[in-house]
């Protein structure tokens, strides 16, 4: 099956190495629309804009049979739209706002997101779902993004950001970060230093490759050293450039060293 995962820029990569792990013997493509990246910090027409164009561009050109929204403010805005057009698997991302609060249930936790993520009022719907006790906070984290895009994942600029914005939050009390926002996970390390060693991350990458293989009709393999094959696109350009393929695998590495940390 052709599989596409579909980001606003290089966070998705976060998500494609547990599916091209679990299920590696299906076609991978990965789309990162890095010449509109960030999403999170524009209008929600011009997201779902983008959106309509990366789909078309997928499903019409390269012939996805299933997309994987590996961008939780694409899903946000544009999930449901893309699912009343196109009749295929489209599998998204949401915060996983029930997984932390069902691994503690007394302590805080904090949602961090982009800012129409935060905003928005999928994740809204979410909360009032699953917070009856009013544990959760919701902390937005733009800035992550255009790090993450620059490669800049550890430095003094990275930590006195993160320092800053966590800095209202008496983390003491807090069970869980949740890292809603694909970009997020490859500062886990920074992240790992700032909090305390009681809270934990909280992400949707395994689940939704669980989600995916589920609709799409395919079984996981148990994750080893085979992966699956992938074709990379940045904004509707096939990467084949040996610079631009190392630096996709520079993050690719940089993924799998986050993943090791709880
Ligand atoms: N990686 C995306 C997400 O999961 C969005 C980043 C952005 O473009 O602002 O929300």
């Amino acid at each position: 099956m052709r599989i596409a995962l579909f980001d606003s820029g290089l966070g998705g990569l976060t998500v494609l190495g547990h599916a091209r792990r679990a299920l590696p013997d299906e076609e991978f493509l990965f789309f990162a629309d890095r010449d509109h990246v960030p999403y999170g910090t524009k209008t929600v027409p011009e997201v779902r804009g983008f959106v309509r164009a990366a789909f078309r561009f997928l499903i019409d050109k390269e012939r996805a049979e299933a997309i994987v929204v590996a961008c939780n403010t694409a899903t946000s805005v544009s999930a449901d739209e893309m699912r009343r057009l196109y009749d295929i698997p489209i599998i998204g991302m949401e915060p996983a706002v029930k997984k932390a609060l069902d691994a503690d249930g007394t302590r805080r936790v904090l949602v961090t997101g982009t800012p129409i993520t935060v905003r928005g009022e999928k994740l809204q719907r979410l909360i009032d779902t699953y917070d009856a006790k009013h544990l959760v906070d919701l902390l937005p984290l733009p800035r992550l993004v255009e790090f993450a895009e620059h490669r800049e994942f550890v430095s003094p600029r990275v930590e006195e950001y993160l320092r800053d914005a966590l800095r209202p939050f008496d983390l003491t009390q807090y069970s869980a970060m949740v890292l809603g926002c694909t970009h997020f996970n490859y500062f886990k390390d920074t992240l790992r230093n700032l909090l305390p060693e009681t809270m934990t991350f909280a992400d949707g990458n395994d689940g939704t490759v669980e989600e995916l293989a589920r609709r799409a009709g395919l079984t996981t393999l148990p994750e080893g050293a085979r992966t699956a094959r992938c074709t990379f696109f940045e904004s509707g350009r096939r990467v084949a450039r040996p610079e631009a393929l190392a630096r996709i695998e520079s993050y690719i590495d940089r993924a799998e060293r986050m993943e090791l940390i709880n």
